[in-house]
């Protein structure tokens, strides 16, 4: 019990609700989950937990949805996916902006259960996203 109050306090954040309000909501609710600390899925379907320090603010995830709906890229990508803060931001931008393509490279995301790479599938935005795990994608 003591252990459920802690992990609350470490993740919820009270501005989150508000900073994400501009959000198409399938997006802003997954966020939500993911900084209430609720348990995410990986490849296999099974739910994990998340540590509470791997992620951006929702202030930061903001400025990256605003950047890339004004600058409307055709291709983005990221070092580093872990469990897919950014990515979701960018996809959002993507989705609202209506064409652009996001890649993100890890060698170590299964040691994130490939929560990552399952967060776009959750929003109907895989054929806007690849993951690659060793080389180099073609920009
Ligand atoms: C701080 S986390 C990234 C957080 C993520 N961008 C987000 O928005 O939540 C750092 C990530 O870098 C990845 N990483 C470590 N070495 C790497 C490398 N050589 N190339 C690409 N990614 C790497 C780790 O697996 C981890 O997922």
């Amino acid at each position: 019990m003591r252990l459920r109050f802690w992990k609350k306090a470490v993740f919820v954040r009270p501005n989150a609700q508000t900073a994400l309000a501009p959000l198409p909501e399938a997006f802003r609710s997954l966020l939500l989950s993911m900084y209430d600390g609720e348990p995410q899925s990986g490849s296999l379907g099974e739910m994990h937990t998340i540590d509470s320090t791997t992620l951006i603010s929702p202030e930061e995830g903001m400025w990256i949805y605003d950047l890339c709906r004004e600058l409307k890229p055709k291709k983005t990508a990221e070092i580093g996916l872990a469990y897919g803060f950014s990515t979701i931001y960018i996809l959002a931008a993507l989705h609202e902006n209506g064409s652009g393509n996001h890649v993100a490279m890890d060698p170590c995301q299964s040691v994130f259960h490939d929560i990552g790479l399952c967060q776009p599938e959750k929003l109907r935005m895989s054929r806007a996203f690849s993951l690659f795990r060793r080389g180099r994608p073609r920009l």
